[in-house]
């Protein structure tokens, strides 16, 4: 169960709910160069509110089979303003998530990330987590001071680990342990 979080500006961290289409398909619009440099190529397809629908319920099926909790920074009037996701959630002898996250271009440098990964966290501790990993590109520095500042410590560089903006990237590896 992920009881929702209150940001500051009334913004909401909570689960993505079904019926979030829209809202996810205009903030991707919205956000298309924003968010072009830092993440995979996309189709033109998956700024479409039925591809983004389609992506909520698969995301639903992963929280409900504990593979993932994906969540969403939500204002009052509707509008989606960023997401935080933690994936590939693996049990057993090594309990870890990937955490990614994206905040709105108007919203940037008010904290919001970092109080959104803080609340990410949380829900991972609850899901009974001992680690999440995240991966920036080598000059993401406001992705950097996020995860720093959240008490993630640097694990190495990892050479053309992503294919990120149509290239694989060199990403600097960090780890929370969450019992810290
Ligand atoms: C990275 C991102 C999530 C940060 O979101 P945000 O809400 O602006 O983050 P916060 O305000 O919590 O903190 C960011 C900090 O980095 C600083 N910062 C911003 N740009 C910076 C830069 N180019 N170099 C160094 N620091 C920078 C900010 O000033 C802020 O620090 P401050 O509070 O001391 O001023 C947002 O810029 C984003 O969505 N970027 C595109 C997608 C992305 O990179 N996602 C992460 C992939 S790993």
């Amino acid at each position: 169960m992920i009881s929702p979080i209150e940001l500051d500006g009334g913004i909401e961290l909570r689960a993505i709910a079904r019926g979030d289409g829209a809202a996810l398909a205009a903030a991707y619009e919205r956000n298309r160069a924003h968010l072009a440099p830092w993440e995979p190529e996309r189709t033109p397809e998956f700024f479409s509110a039925t591809v983004q629908e389609r992506e909520v319920g698969a995301s639903l099926r992963r929280l409900a089979e504990g593979t993932a909790i994906p969540l969403v920074l939500a204002e009052p009037a509707g509008r989606i303003v960023g997401r935080v996701n933690l994936s590939e959630v693996v049990r057993g002898v090594f309990l870890n998530a990937h955490l990614g996250y994206w905040i709105d271009a108007e919203l940037q440098g008010r904290g919001l990330a970092t109080a959104a990964v803080g609340g990410a966290l949380h829900f991972a501790r609850r899901a009974g987590l001992h680690r999440v990993q995240a991966g920036t590109l080598v000059h993401n520095s406001a992705s950097q001071t996020v995860l720093e500042r959240n008490g993630f410590t640097r694990i190495g560089l990892a050479p053309r680990y992503l294919r990120i903006a149509g290239d694989w990237r060199d990403h600097v590896l960090f780890q929370r342990l969450l019992e810290d």
